[in-house]
């Protein structure tokens, strides 16, 4: 139980459900989620994946420095969200990831990001079909976890 690293098709059902409700399976895969060094995540409980997440290099420069790695594809399943099981998640991820990430970050998860750890960067931006997105970063420090 907890954080692990799973495959591509451990994070497919979450993300269809969560991600692309009422749009075909197709629409779930990004492009290089098979690249040797995207990593997929997973907060598991019992055999069941509660939360996930994909971590890709892309990298962005922000405020003048390159940050290395975009998270993708952050989803709760629904009957569990609002329980904090999203933030165990980032705080293991923080722990297990040696470089900073950002990410795209939907509007109405930008206060989740900002208690775990992430700062919004510039102005809202829209994605067609999704809605308004703030470029959020997390920022790994020699003391942080
Ligand atoms: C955002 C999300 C990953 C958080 O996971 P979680 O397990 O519910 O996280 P926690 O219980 O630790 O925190 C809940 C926070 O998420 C926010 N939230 C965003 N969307 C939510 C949703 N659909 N249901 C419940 N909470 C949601 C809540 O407002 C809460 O923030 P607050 O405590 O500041 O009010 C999850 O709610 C989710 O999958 N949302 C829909 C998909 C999404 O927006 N993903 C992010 C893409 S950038």
């Amino acid at each position: 139980m907890g954080f692990k690293q799973v495959t591509l098709e451990d994070v497919i059902p979450l993300r269809h459900i969560v991600l692309r409700p009422g749009k075909s399976v197709e629409t779930c895969y990004f492009d290089g989620d098979d690249a040797s060094t995207t990593r997929h995540f997973a907060w598991v409980e019992g055999d069941q994946v509660q939360s996930i997440a994909t971590v890709m290099q892309s990298s962005k420069r922000i405020d003048g420095v390159k940050i290395p790695l975009q998270l993708r594809g952050m989803a709760t399943n629904p009957e569990q969200a609002g329980q904090g099981i999203g933030s165990r998640f980032l705080q293991a991820l923080h722990e297990e990831l040696d470089d900073s990430w950002w990410c795209n970050a939907r509007e109405v998860a930008v206060r989740f990001y900002e208690r775990n750890g992430l700062t919004r960067i510039g102005e809202s931006f829209d994605i067609p079909g999704i809605g308004p997105h703030y470029v959020m970063v997390y920022k790994k420090t020699a003391g942080s976890k």
